[in-house]
């Protein structure tokens, strides 16, 4: 691989073998090859491939539709196509009204702005169901933000999102969001799906819950946090979420030892730009273990 400014130049002769070694798995090397063959330009980071070929690996093959916001030089909508088969239904989303000479090629283009929720809503009126909404447009966080919240507002099934190159979010270039990042929101946006625990633990929690974040991301499942993506599963089927439910069998016969080990942990506190140990105590600070992993 020869390097250029900050992007490596894949050659003809580098194998996903050779980037991903022992990771590799046979969608991951099919993703690899159909992007590699892309008769178009797409520049991607080696940490997206490995994550996309994970979360959509079971749409290949399907009648699936996929939204993909960026479509720049319509490489990444050859790749989908050729990776997931002639039955997908692949949708590009651009600014640029250049984009529409993919649709000659076989593609839907919506031209508009992914920060605009009226966009967003005439988008979601033609295409209905979508099996994945895959961000690689602007990168600003609003922008993300958007997408991520009229995704959700109009995912009528089974679904991801997924918002890549979330590295900006910490990147100077990109950082007149201030407090309020992509990544803080999807940080705080996990914490809605343990409040809802909150229901039947009254008093336990800070406060009343909010109630409009919660039914915002009321058919979320998951959100996963990988290098410079983040994806949410999406389940609107699902009911009765976080409550706790025990099965028919009879009364706990042992005694509950979780009180009886170490007291605290001494931990480096994951801050991406600063070290920083801090003491995580349990409910007193007795016998504190120092980790293992701290020491080298
Ligand atoms: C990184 S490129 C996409 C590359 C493409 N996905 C690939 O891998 O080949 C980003 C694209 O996002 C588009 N874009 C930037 N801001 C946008 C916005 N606010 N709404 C829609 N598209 C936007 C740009 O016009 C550009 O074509």
């Amino acid at each position: 691989m020869k390097k250029k400014s900050t992007c490596y130049y894949i050659g003809d002769k580098t194998s996903a073998k050779d980037i991903y070694g022992e990771g590799l798995f046979p969608d991951l090397e099919d993703l690899f090859n159909c992007w590699t063959n892309s008769p178009k330009l797409s520049i991607k980071n080696t940490d997206y491939l490995p994550v996309y070929a994970e979360v959509l690996g079971k749409l290949r093959g399907t009648a699936c539709t996929i939204i993909e916001v960026g479509v720049l030089d319509g490489g990444s909508l050859f790749m989908w196509r050729s990776w997931l088969g002639e039955k997908a239904r692949i949708i590009g989303v651009d600014l640029n009204p250049q984009a529409n000479q993919w649709k000659d090629h076989g593609f839907e283009i919506f031209i508009g702005d992914q920060s605009d929720p009226k966009f967003w809503a005439g988008v979601y009126r033609d295409v209905r169901d979508f099996d994945a909404v895959i961000d690689d447009g602007g990168h600003e966080s609003f922008q993300q933000i958007v997408t991520v919240l009229m995704a959700l507002h109009f995912a009528s099934k089974k679904s991801v999102i997924l918002i890549e190159d979330t590295q900006t979010s910490l990147m100077k270039s990109f950082s007149s969001h201030g407090e309020y990042s992509f990544l803080q929101y999807a940080k705080d946006a996990s914490d809605i799906l343990n409040a809802r625990h909150k229901a039947e633990r009254d008093g336990e929690f800070p406060g009343p819950v909010n109630k409009k974040a919660l039914k915002i991301f009321q058919n979320v499942n998951s959100i996963q946090f990988y290098a410079g993506i983040v994806c949410f599963k999406v389940d609107p089927t699902l009911i009765n979420r976080g409550y706790s439910i025990r099965n028919i069998a009879s009364e706990a016969e042992n005694k509950d030892f979780r009180h009886h080990g170490y007291r605290a942990a001494m931990v480096n506190w994951p801050l991406a730009f600063e070290e920083k140990e801090v003491c995580v105590a349990g409910k007193s600070q007795e016998d504190i273990i120092k980790m293992l992993s701290d020491k080298g």
